[in-house]
């Protein structure tokens, strides 16, 4: 495959955004034409040959334009190679291990035949939106834990997976 690829995503914050930036950006390096884009700006996913949609999660589910994005969009997503990445522990752990999707995003990539889901570590930093993301960091418990090299490394194997097909 060597067409277009489109990274949508769902943020509040920013943070996923900059996530789906990065992968982008590494599809472009590796020759694909990739673009990242808020998940509510994209009318049609009909001219992209493969899809990768990332959420923040917030309370155990993914962000509501991620998971309407998926609802929206679901016939032309599963008739497409999709990968999906979660972005949200506020902690190391996303780093250590291999964290599962949420139930609703794991139910959503039965459905439509994802290929492969990754959670990312996420961040919280002052300036944050809504007054739980403010009790978290009066708390000490927000900061970037964004894996830059572990979030390049996988857009680098979807870069490798999307040639091939
Ligand atoms: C109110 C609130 C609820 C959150 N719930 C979760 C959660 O259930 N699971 C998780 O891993 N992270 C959770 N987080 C952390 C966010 O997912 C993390 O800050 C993420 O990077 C935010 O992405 P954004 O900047 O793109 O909005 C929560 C953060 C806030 C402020």
């Amino acid at each position: 495959m060597t067409g277009r690829v489109l990274v949508a995503y769902g943020t509040t914050n920013g943070s996923t955004a900059q996530i789906a930036e990065a992968v982008a950006h590494v599809l472009c390096k590796e020759g694909l034409t990739a673009e990242a884009r808020p998940a509510p700006s994209v009318a049609s996913t009909e001219t992209y040959d493969a899809v990768v949609v990332g959420g923040a999660l917030y309370a155990g589910r993914w962000h509501k334009d991620a998971r309407r994005f998926v609802r929206r969009h679901r016939r032309a997503l599963a008739a497409r190679p999709l990968w999906f990445f979660s972005s949200g522990p506020l902690d190391a752990s996303a780093s250590e291990r291999n964290i599962p999707p949420v139930p609703g995003v794991r139910r959503a990539m039965d459905r439509l035949g994802v290929r492969e889901h990754i959670t990312f570590g996420g961040s919280l930093e002052e300036g944050a939106r809504g007054r739980v993301a403010q009790m978290i960091l009066r708390n000490g418990k927000g900061g970037d834990f964004r894996d830059l090299p572990a979030i390049e490394a996988w857009a680098e194997r979807l870069a490798e997976e999307m040639t091939v097909a």
